[in-house]
C-alpha cells in the first residue's frame, strides 16, 4: 500500500486503493468534458453580445485566470489529498465536522443541477435525432417563414408533455451505462472519444463560419471592445459565468481530482483545462457572430436556448448541406451536455458509494433512477405544469436559480476559506508541488487569492444577486 503523508504527519491517505484515470489525456478529456457544456455554447455568446463584445471577453479572461484557476486548484488539491468524494475528502484530510457540510452542500447543489441539466441534455438529443431523421424541417402549422418555423418547433417541443421526457430518459440511460462502466472504462473512455470529436466539429464550423460573407462584420462585432458597457454588474456576470463554465463549486473537481494519478501536476492541469474551456467559448464566438451577422439574426435570437434551437438551425437552413450541419452541430451539443451530466452525476455516485461503502453499480442506480421522476418534474414544469410557481419561478428555473446563483457561490466561498485558512498546514502546497518534487511558483499568489480575493469577490457576486 502506498501511503502519502498529507502535511499533517498523523494523516495518511491510502493512494493505492482508489481507482485512477488510466492516462493523462483521459484525465484532461474528462475534466474538460465537464467544463465544456451549454455554458460555453449558449451562455457565453449571449453574454458577449449583451455586454460589450471583446470588452466582456477581456473581463471574462481576467476572471478565469485570476479567480477561476486558483479556486480550481483548491478543489484539485483537496480532492487529490482526500482521495475520496466531495464530503469524504474533508474528513480524510482531517477537517473538523462542520466542514463536511461544505462538501454536502456541493453534493446537494450538483444533484439539483443534474435534475434540470438532464432535461436540457434531452432537448439536445431530440434535436440530434430530428436532424438525423430530417424531421427538423417538417412543416409546422401556422409557420410563416424559417424563423417562425424553428421558433414554433422549439416551443411545441419543449412544452410537450411526452416527447422531451422520452429524450431525457434516453440521456439518463446513457448516463447509467457510462457511469456503471466506471471511471476508466466509462467516464474516461467516453471522454476520450467525445472531446476530440467535439474539437474537430468546432474547427469545421469555425472554418465554414469564417468564410461566410458577413464574417468580417461579425468578427468586428465580437472582437471590437465597447468598454462603456462594462459596469460592476457585468463584472459580476463574467465571474458567475467563469464559475459555471469551469464547473466550480459543485464538488466535481474534488471528485475527479481524487482519480488523478499522484504525479499529476495540478497547476499545469488547471491551466490546460481552463484554457481549453476558454478556447471552446471563444471558438463558439467565432462561429456564431459571423453566422448571425451574415443572415441578420442577432438581437433576441442570441438568447440561450433560442440561439441554439432557433437561430442556428435558421442559419443551417440557409447553407448548402443543411442537414449535415444540423447533425454535426447537435452532435457537438449532445456530446458537450453528456460529458457534463456524467461529471455532475459522478459527484453523488462517488459520495453514495464512499459513504455507505456500496459498489458502483448500486450507487449509480441509487443516484440515477430517482432522476426519472425528478427530471420529469423539471421537464413538465416547462409545459403542462408551468403555472406551478414557487417564488414566481417554475420548478426548473427555481432549481437553476437556487443551485447556481446561491448554493454554488456559498460553497465556493467556504471552500476557499477552508483551503486558505483551515486546511492542515502544508497540504495545499504539498499538492501543488507534488510533495516538493516539482516547483510551483504559483503557490504563493494562488494562496493569496484563495485567502483574500476569491472569498470577497464571490461574496460580492452573491450579494449582487439579491439586490439586482
Ligand atoms: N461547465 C458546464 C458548462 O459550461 C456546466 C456544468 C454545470 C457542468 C454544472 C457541470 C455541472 O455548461
Amino acid at each position: 500500500m502506498i501511503k502519502f503523508a498529507c502535511n499533517n504527519p498523523n494523516i495518511f491517505v491510502d493512494m493505492a486503493s482508489k481507482i485512477q484515470f488510466a492516462s493523462k489525456i483521459g484525465m484532461i478529456a474528462a475534466t474538460v468534458g465537464s467544463a465544456v457544456g451549454l455554458g460555453n455554447v449558449w451562455r457565453f455568446p449571449a453574454e458577449v453580445q449583451a455586454n460589450g463584445g471583446a470588452a466582456f471577453l477581456l473581463v471574462y479572461v481576467a476572471c478565469v485566470l485570476l479567480l477561476g484557476i486558483p479556486v480550481m486548484l483548491s478543489e484539485f488539491a483537496l480532492g487529490r489529498a482526500g482521495q475520496s468524494d466531495a464530503v469524504g475528502a474533508f474528513g480524510k484530510v482531517g477537517a473538523a465536522r462542520p466542514w463536511k457540510a461544505v462538501g454536502g452542500l456541493a453534493v446537494l447543489a450538483s444533484y439539483m443541477i443534474l435534475c434540470f441539466y438532464m432535461v436540457v441534455a434531452g432537448w439536445t438529443f431530440e434535436y440530434l435525432l430530428q436532424s438525423i431523421s430530417g424531421g427538423l424541417l417538417d412543416p409546422i402549422s401556422g409557420e410563416t417563414g424559417l424563423h417562425s418555423h424553428y421558433a414554433a418547433k422549439m416551443d411545441s417541443f419543449i412544452t410537450d408533455s411526452v416527447n422531451p421526457l422520452v429524450n431525457t430518459y434516453m440521456m439518463i440511460l446513457i448516463n447509467i451505462v457510462v457511469l456503471i462502466a466506471g471511471v476508466r472504462k466509462g467516464i474516461e473512455r467516453m471522454s476520450n472519444v467525445a472531446m476530440p470529436l467535439l474539437f474537430v466539429i468546432l474547427v469545421l464550423f469555425a472554418v465554414v463560419s469564417l468564410s461566410l460573407p458577413g464574417a468580417s462584420a461579425g468578427l468586428d462585432y465580437f472582437l471590437h471592445p465597447d468598454f462603456s458597457k462594462i459596469t460592476p454588474g457585468v463584472v459580476v456576470n463574467a465571474l458567475g459565468q467563469a464559475f459555471f463554465s469551469l464547473s466550480l463549486g459543485m464538488g466535481i473537481l474534488i471528485t475527479y481530482a481524487a482519480y488523478y494519478p499522484k504525479d499529476t501536476r495540478l497547476v499545469q492541469t488547471s491551466v490546460v483545462v481552463s484554457l481549453l474551456d476558454l478556447l471552446v467559448a471563444v471558438m463558439m464566438g467565432l462561429i456564431i457572430f459571423p453566422a448571425v451577422t451574415t443572415f441578420g439574426l442577432s438581437g433576441e435570437g442570441m438568447q440561450g436556448a433560442t440561439l441554439v434551437f432557433v437561430t442556428l438551425p435558421e442559419v443551417f437552413a440557409q447553407l448548402p448541406a443543411t442537414q449535415l450541419w444540423a447533425i454535426l452541430f447537435f452532435l457537438l451539443l449532445t456530446l458537450a451536455a453528456l460529458t457534463s451530466t456524467i461529471s455532475i452525476a459522478e459527484v453523488t455516485v462517488a459520495f453514495i458509494s464512499d459513504k455507505f461503502k456500496i459498489g458502483r453499480v448500486k450507487s449509480c442506480l441509487i443516484v440515477l433512477l430517482p432522476l426519472f421522476a425528478l427530471s420529469t418534474v423539471c421537464s413538465l414544469s416547462m409545459g403542462p405544469w408551468s403555472d406551478v410557481l414557487v417564488c414566481g419561478m417554475n420548478i426548473f428555473d427555481l432549481l437553476d436559480n437556487v443551485a447556481t446563483n446561491l448554493m454554488l457561490p456559498i460553497g465556493s466561498i467556504f471552500l476557499c476559506v477552508y483551503m486558505g485558512w483551515f486546511a492542515p498546514k502544508g497540504m495545499f502546497k504539498d499538492q501543488l508541488t507534488n510533495f516538493g518534487t516539482v516547483r510551483s511558483r504559483l503557490y504563493v499568489p494562488v494562496l493569496f487569492v484563495v485567502r483574500y480575493i476569491a472569498p470577497l469577490l464571490i461574496c460580492v457576486v452573491l450579494v449582487s444577486y439579491f439586490i439586482r
